[in-house]
């Protein structure tokens, strides 16, 4: 017999189990609590959504869209596109063997172009009926030439061949295949598209929402570094950008951050400017970095030309004296985002909200404007960023809606629950209240009935579900962690009364219903 395959979690996604699942629950509870009480409300976006909405919010040219973005489009395009992509891709044609998968490819790109059509995947129109027609075409003079190529066994028609390839390529790479969709990286994007959608502009004050949910990215797997990951984020958006709401939105934050007990922690805030002085500050930077073009590694020269401010995140030894030399944003903002950051900087002390200024902040994703902070937490390696987020005014705009300020963060739970852990100050969260310890047929009936009074007055309670022996009984109640076994025999049975044992300590009292409930219950509430 072959072996059976054993399934793993996919490379960079894992499974949070019991007893930490019960950790992440209190965690995630702790949040709505605290951010309810600062009036945010939650809202569910969907996990996938258009490719284009994450590339147009976050910026083609980041890492996130560059590179880690699991995109995808409907899997019944999924042949279609793989011969767009391969016919797109050919350059030149020089063997006669190659001629003839081209020529084949041209004709299985028509009839998936077809079969997508007749499907109702794509346009019944006169653009997707005219690449059918231009695809069949191409691929009867390809074949002419195949043939023609054949039998003389020369090759003299090489600029006529040139000319088809590079005409299928723009047909090919023409052929639209409706939505491409991708697994959300973040979900500020997605806020600000459902908060144009449903037209939330004309909602009374700042819109306040929270979320909580999976995020992908198909980053390198490392401590602290998933591809499925979690957050928990905050955004306000609205036409307000008053600093008193970045304050706001950051003593939130740290007030959550203590109440669950994550309390070695480090903020950093910066302000990056806005269109009216960042583009120069952008270019002179660009400047003094194509100065010292060569003591930088591959990846900053490149930044240099595609987003230089990206430089200034670069943690490469050989790069840090460089940069330090570098013209600084704070010398080069205009008097209104000068102004919104002293004012910023005088309502976080206003709040008794200690920050370290770090001009290098200026986060990975482009839509960030003025206001950026993160929070470092200690216990973690390389991956300490626990939460980050900023301003993004136009944001909103950029995505086809009314003028709108907006501010928020994002919380990575991974990280912040694995610091909880290693700081030792997870607190520990209540498990099995009860284990109902039954013997013999005739106290089954009064087993089933008093788990479920305790369970309804919100115990957790554990019913053997088949007769064991009293001592294996109990036994496993405390291999369960039970703080109390209910013993229900024969005795308790006729006498009416139970039997509950503490197990720290093996008390054991007897008691009446009443007195059971009475009891447990005043234990629950502490
Ligand atoms: P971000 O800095 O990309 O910002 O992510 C926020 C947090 O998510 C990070 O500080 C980190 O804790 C966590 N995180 C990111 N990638 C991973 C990963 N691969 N594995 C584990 N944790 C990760 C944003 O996502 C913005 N949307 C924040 C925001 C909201 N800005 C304004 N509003």
């Amino acid at each position: 017999m072959p072996e059976k395959k054993q399934f793993r979690a996919i490379k960079g996604t894992r499974d949070i189990l019991p007893p930490d699942s019960s950790l992440w629950n209190w965690f995630e509870q702790t949040a709505r609590e605290v951010f309810e009480s600062y009036n945010f409300r939650d809202i569910r976006p969907p996990i996938f959504e258009e490719t284009e909405l994450f590339a147009r919010s976050i910026g083609v040219e980041t890492d996130v869209v560059g590179k880690e973005m699991y995109s995808f489009v409907a899997s019944d395009l999924d042949q279609l596109v793989a011969w767009r992509g391969y016919i797109s891709n050919i350059r030149e044609i020089r063997v006669p063997d190659a001629l003839d998968v081209f020529q084949s490819a041209l004709s299985y790109l028509a009839v998936q172009v077809l079969q997508g059509v007749r499907a109702g995947y794509l346009p019944d129109d006169e653009p997707n009926r005219a690449i059918q027609v231009k695809l069949n075409s191409l691929g009867a003079k390809v074949s002419e030439i195949y043939v023609d190529w054949k039998r003389s066994d020369k090759f003299g028609r090489k600029q006529e061949l040139d000319e088809l390839v590079s005409e299928a390529a723009t047909t090919a790479a023409s052929i639209r295949v409706g939505d491409e969709i991708t697994l959300r990286p973040e979900a500020t994007a997605s806020v600000c598209r459902s908060y144009i959608e449903h037209g939330m502009h004309t909602l009374p004050g700042n819109v306040k929402l929270y979320y909580i949910g999976p995020m992908f990215r198909r980053e390198r797997p490392q401590k602290g570094r998933y591809r499925q990951f979690y957050q928990i984020g905050a955004e306000v958006l609205g036409q307000s950008d008053a600093p008193a709401i970045d304050a706001e939105v950051l003593e939130m934050l740290l007030v959550f951050f203590r109440r669950v007990g994550l309390t070695r922690t480090t903020l950093y805030v910066n302000s990056i400017g806005d269109k009216e002085c960042r583009p120069q500050y952008v270019e002179l930077l660009r400047e003094e970095l194509r100065k010292v073009k060569d003591e930088l590694g591959a990846d900053s020269q490149r930044r240099i030309e595609t987003n230089p401010l990206r430089v200034l995140d670069s943690k490469l030894p050989q790069e840090q004296a460089i940069i330090e030399k570098l013209p600084r944003i704070s010398d080069h903002l205009c008097d209104a985002c000068r102004e919104h950051f002293a004012t910023l900087k005088y309502e976080l002390k206003l709040r008794n909200i200690s920050y370290e200024e770090n001009w290098r902040l200026v986060r990975g994703l482009d839509y960030y404007t003025r206001t950026t902070f993160e929070v470092t937490a200690e216990g973690l390696g390389s991956q300490n960023a626990v939460c980050g987020g900023g301003r993004y005014d136009g944001l909103v705009e950029l995505l086809g809606g009314p003028p709108t300020k907006g501010i928020g963060f994002a919380i990575g739970s991974d990280r912040a629950i694995l610091s909880i852990q290693e700081g030792g100050e997870a607190r520990a969260l209540p498990g099995l209240s009860v284990y109902v310890a039954w013997m013999g047929a005739a106290s089954y009936p009064a087993a089933v009935a008093i788990a479920r009074k305790l369970r309804e007055a919100g115990l957790s309670v554990e019913l053997p579900p088949e007769e064991m022996k009293f001592k294996k009984s109990l036994g496993l109640a405390d291999k369960l962690g039970a703080r109390y076994a209910l013993i229900l025999g024969e005795d308790e049975v006729a006498s009416n009364k139970f039997t509950l044992k503490r197990l720290a300590d093996a008390e054991q009292n007897k008691l009446s219903e009443y007195e059971l409930l009475e009891y447990l219950e005043s234990e629950r509430r502490g």
